[in-house]
């Protein structure tokens, strides 16, 4: 038989793939150290079953005691889980900005979680540093784990992901780059792979909004750089004691756009569902592409797995809202935001004035005209008007053929909605997409004003 004594045992000597499309930009050998086949589904796995073990090395918590952590949920999932083999009571604090589905999964393993407001300072009695702090000193046999300044995270990493990836290389990993939160894993990584081979560069992946990048750059701890940014996980209002700016050579800024378009790349084009800091990662990987040669052998660490993010990255609508989505938007898209999607045409042989009630009933400004099937021309409010003004003493028992104009262009749902602009103009009001099962939709000038 071959098994493990318990769940813990399964946390590290996770895989190492290549990724192909979504760095076919980039000349090196590009490869994810997937991190989600942790237990937990992240990194975080690693060092928090370290800090417990240390602490209960060092006297620090006692059997039946409580751990207290500030997570954004993927330290707290790694806790819980030791938590729940090792016996003791956990309690979270985190910021309201974390996913809902994060909290649940903390809660799924029996951990209680207070959530704490994102914008105040780290200072602040309401921050999530200063809730678990206080819990930490109320509560007796408990152990404030404090990922952020505990040398037991980055250890962990020295002892554990360094060495798997120096040996899954072969010693010929060249770069590695990572997101930086609370230092953990770039820094004892780093640690561990310059001992081997100096020579190896460290990119440790920031964002907007983020104090890192400056520091190391300059030394400045700069405010000004502080505000409030979307992308988990990553980048820090302070300064984490777990980050050795010494070893790392270069921090690379992504947008939260970036790191989230790049994240959904990462599920459709290479198959491999990760959190929003892999989006970030890779995305800084490619940003940095001309720092790169054919012979180089990069290692980027996936933090989490991507089912903590199926209400925000991997929804439509949440992208969408952020404006993260316009360069894929497209006419399929457009057709699926129309609140009525009735086809509405006349046929050739309707009389003027029957289209032009039929207008003014549905508050439309333009149609179709239809024979057989086929669309054959079209109406707008224009050329009705146009027709009246001309011909007022027409009983205007005309047919529609004699006053329609050309066909509104065809257009594929496949394609880009910012195409659009080449076929709609001042005399041509909408344009005709078929969907998949092969029903039409008139798009409109509104339709695409309302889309963007
Ligand atoms: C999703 C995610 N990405 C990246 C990081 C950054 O890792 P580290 O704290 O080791 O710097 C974290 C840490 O919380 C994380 O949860």
């Amino acid at each position: 038989m071959n098994y493990y004594e318990n769940i813990l045992q399964t946390i590290g000597n996770t895989p190492l793939v290549k990724l192909n499309k979504t760095v076919a930009e980039v000349p090196a050998l590009v490869l994810g150290k997937i991190e989600t086949f942790n237990p937990g589904h992240s990194i975080k796995d690693r060092m928090a079953l370290k800090m417990l073990e240390d602490a209960e090395k060092e006297g620090k918590i006692k059997p039946g005691g409580t751990i207290i952590e500030c997570t954004s949920g993927n330290t707290g999932m790694g806790l819980a889980i030791a938590a729940c083999v090792k016996g003791y009571r956990c309690i979270f604090t985190t910021s309201d900005k974390q996913s809902k589905e994060k909290f649940d999964m903390l809660k799924a393993h029996g951990a209680e979680v207070i959530v704490c407001p994102t914008n105040v300072e780290p200072d602040d009695p309401r921050s999530y540093y200063s809730v678990a702090e206080k819990l930490s000193k109320e509560i007796p046999n408990s152990f404030w784990c404090n990922q952020y300044d505990n040398l037991s995270n980055r250890q962990a990493h020295y002892e554990s992901t360094g060495p798997e990836i120096w040996e899954q290389t072969d010693g010929k990993i060249t770069h590695m780059i990572v997101g930086v939160g609370t230092g953990g894993t770039i820094s004892g990584t780093a640690k561990y792979l310059k001992e081997k081979n100096p020579n190896i560069k460290i990119w440790g992946v920031d964002t907007y909004g983020s104090v890192f990048k400056k520091y190391h750059e300059t030394g400045v701890f700069d405010e000004k750089e502080i505000y409030p940014y979307i992308t988990e996980g990553i980048g820090e209002d302070i300064l984490p004691k777990n980050v050795d700016f010494s070893l790392i050579d270069h921090f690379e800024k992504v947008t939260d756009k970036d790191g989230a378009v790049m994240a959904r790349r990462l599920a459709r084009e290479d198959g491999i569902l990760l959190g929003y800091s892999a989006g970030s990662a890779v995305a800084g990987l490619v940003q940095l592409k001309d720092k790169l040669t054919k012979d180089d052998v990069v290692v980027v660490i996936f933090h989490d797995h991507g089912s903590r993010y199926v209400g925000k990255v991997f929804n439509d609508d949440w992208m969408r809202e952020r404006g993260f989505l316009d360069e894929e938007l497209k006419v399929r898209d457009l057709i699926s935001m129309k609140p009525n999607k009735e086809f509405i045409s006349v046929q050739k042989t309707d009389t003027v004035r029957d289209t032009f009630n039929l207008m003014k009933k549905l508050d439309i400004s333009q149609m179709p005209v239809m024979n057989n099937g086929d669309i054959v021309g079209s109406v707008t409010e224009n050329s009705v008007l146009s027709y009246l003004l001309e011909n007022p003493m027409d009983n205007t028992e005309k047919n529609v053929e004699s006053i329609m104009g050309k066909p509104f262009p065809l257009v594929d749902e496949a394609l880009d909605f910012r195409q659009l602009s080449k076929y709609l103009s001042k005399e041509v009001p909408a344009v005709v997409a078929k969907d998949r099962t092969g029903r039409m939709h008139v798009l409109t000038k509104y339709d695409v004003i309302q889309a963007v």
